[in-house]
């Protein structure tokens, strides 16, 4: 597995929990090192265990020696980042390139090069083209097989995935992959067998289609606040329709993450390049990035516009639950706009303090849930962890005026309102 990060070290560990012998690889030597020492990267739920179970039985080993690596190993997983180019929208693919031209050296029997990152429409070409100039073609086959996982739930969603797709015309490639996840097969998952190209696009197409999905109930939703409907029962009346379906129709903040706001930009440029115009994905981005802005004047019509000095309090920065990712988390929009108009920030996270806003002088993080909330003037429900679902506003709060705005309708507005709160929720009437 080259690339030990989300992907790279959640499939590593568990191909090896399925018994196969793996490596995992990264540049960074921190980062192997650590893994060495069975100190664990990233947050994220049951990793641990299963990195400490595996390395432990000698079936999981670390290393930054990306050829020697290669060289030792039957299949190559290309786990490494496609992040956005910087001042581009397209996705930068120089990870990738750059793994291919390394490991080109270590081709020295065949060997199986699948690409597990992200990767626009026809990057399998380029890489079996990078390849071609040094090994012969007989030598290698260049498969595409997307990841789905999401973190925070990335070791149930790796063993039980709905589908796996296997990109690739080579009967040779298609047969040792099947039987490498063949024991995921047994329990249930539909495998695929589509042509690299279609691998590629079967994964920028899901990841648009389900940013669609939560923009279009965020619309929906403000829609209900105007006309005194609930955006859940919206939610739960769409969702019960099966060509539907409820996942991914809940409001709240704008998505975020380190794949949706990627890879939505990533194939439009992909289609730019094939002439093709994919308007409705273009709309989705457009109404994402002023998800955030709407959701920013809604609070200051809460706040009656007094923002300078007001003590706002953060629940949960990270983009969603169970994990510590912050990339393209809609509180780093959020959060530097108040700081800017001069709120005291407070931000509690069950994964702890965030490097990103320690150069905002008035943001601070609190070591305690209740440290944060207490003795605020407004509390923002940002994140949807569990920590957060059965907190006892009425007797947490000292100040009595303390206003919170749930942007995740974690609590029932009747209720809140019941006990006398000062309760704003996103979707709802009030
Ligand atoms: N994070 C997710 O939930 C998720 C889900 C499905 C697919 N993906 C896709 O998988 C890919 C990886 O995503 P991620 O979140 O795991 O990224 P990440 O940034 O967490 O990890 C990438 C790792 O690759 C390493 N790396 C970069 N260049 C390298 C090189 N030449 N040799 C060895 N290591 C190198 C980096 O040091 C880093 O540790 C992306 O294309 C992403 O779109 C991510």
């Amino acid at each position: 597995m080259i690339g030990t990060g989300y992907v790279g070290l959640v499939s590593g560990v568990c191909f090896s929990d399925l018994g196969n012998d793996v490596i995992c690889v990264d540049k960074d030597i921190n980062k192997i090192n650590d893994l060495k020492n069975g100190k664990i990267p990233i947050y994220e739920p049951g990793l641990e265990e299963l990195v400490l179970k595996n390395f432990k039985n000698k079936r999981l080993s670390f290393s930054n020696e990306i050829a020697a690596s290669a060289k030792k190993s039957d299949l190559i997983f290309i786990c490494v980042g496609t992040p956005t180019k910087k001042g581009g929208s397209g996705a930068d693919l120089s990870q990738i390139y750059n793994v291919a031209k390394e490991i080109r050296k270590s081709i020295n029997k065949f060997k199986i090069i699948i690409t597990k990152s992200t990767v626009p429409v026809s990057t399998g070409d380029k890489i079996e083209s990078i390849l071609s100039k040094r090994c012969k073609k007989k030598m290698f086959s260049v498969v595409s097989n997307p990841e789905f996982l999401r973190e925070g739930e990335a070791i149930r969603d790796f063993i039980f995935p709905d589908r796996i797709v296997i990109g690739s015309n080579d009967l040779k490639s298609n047969k040792i992959l099947k039987n490498l996840y063949s024991p995921l097969i047994s329990k249930g998952a539909k495998y695929i067998n589509t042509s690299r190209r279609a691998a590629e696009l079967i994964k920028y197409a899901s990841n648009s289609f389900l940013a669609t999905k939560i923009t279009f109930i965020n619309e929906i939703a403000n829609l209900c606040e105007k006309t005194g409907v609930n955006v859940d029962d919206i939610s739960i009346g769409m969702g019960l329709d099966q060509r539907i379906g409820s996942r991914f129709l809940r409001s709240g903040p704008a998505y975020g993450g380190s794949c949706f706001p990627k890879d939505t930009k990533a194939i439009i440029t992909t289609a730019n390049k094939f002439k093709t115009d994919l308007s409705v994905i273009k709309s989705v981005i457009k109404s994402n990035e002023n998800r955030s802005k709407l959701l920013l004047k809604r609070v200051y019509e809460i706040m009656k516009n007094k923002i300078r000095n007001k003590k706002i309090s953060f629940l949960g920065v990270t983009f969603k639950a169970n994990t510590d990712d912050m990339r393209d988390s809609s509180s780093l929009k959020m959060i530097p706009e108040l700081s800017k108009k001069g709120a005291i920030i407070r931000y509690y996270d069950p994964t702890g303090s965030k490097k990103n806003f320690k150069k905002y002088k008035n943001v601070f993080y609190s070591k305690s849930l209740q440290r944060c909330i207490e003795k605020t003037d407004l509390v923002i429900i940002h994140t949807e962890w569990n920590d957060f679902k059965s907190l006892n506003f009425k007797k947490t709060f000292k100040n009595k005026k303390t206003i919170i705005y749930d942007m995740r309708n974690l609590y029932s507005a009747k209720k809140m309102n019941q006990l006398g709160i000062n309760y704003f929720s996103v979707g709802r009437s009030s």
